[in-house]
């Protein structure tokens, strides 16, 4: 199985931005454990980072013929792009949306997501670790243990 862990904008800057909100763990880091986790669970993954929109949304089309599933933090756009809900909801994909910290502690803006109604299920508020939370989620989804 492939999984796509698609980043969005501004975490590019992970490990010096806000650290006291999203940590100390770098997205290279974070790279690296989703590569070493998923190879535990037999999950192979590409890790992808844009700070723009249709980028994205390019990557989640693509994924279609490509990938088994997708992790997706979408930073910001979260919030605000129905394009990017439109692109989950165009292709056959599940994802799995992620935030490293709880969107419904924070800033009323950020208790809406989009994506949301059309992702398999959110996992936020774990920091890093939230992503090898989503791999094993994405997992048990294929395999039909959820079902
Ligand atoms: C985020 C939460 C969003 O509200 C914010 O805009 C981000 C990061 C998170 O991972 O906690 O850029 O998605």
């Amino acid at each position: 199985r492939s999984i796509l862990v698609l980043n969005g904008p501004n975490l590019n800057l992970l490990g010096t931005r806000q650290p006291d909100i999203y940590g100390e763990t770098t997205l290279a880091m974070i790279e690296e454990t989703c590569a070493r986790h998923g190879a535990a669970l037999g999950l192979a993954v590409t890790f992808r980072q844009s700070n723009h929109e249709g980028v994205l949304i390019d990557a989640i089309h693509d994924a279609r013929d490509t990938h088994d599933g997708i992790v997706l933090n979408a930073g910001a756009y979260t919030h605000s792009s129905i394009a990017l809900r439109d692109a989950i909801s165009s292709v056959d994909v599940p994802v799995v949306e992620l935030h490293l910290s709880n969107i419904h502690a924070r800033e009323d803006f950020r208790h809406l997501s989009h994506i949301a109604p059309v992702a398999l299920g959110q996992i936020c508020g774990f920091g890093a670790h939230g992503y090898a939370l989503a791999l094993e989620a994405l997992k048990a989804h294929l395999e039909g243990v959820d079902r």
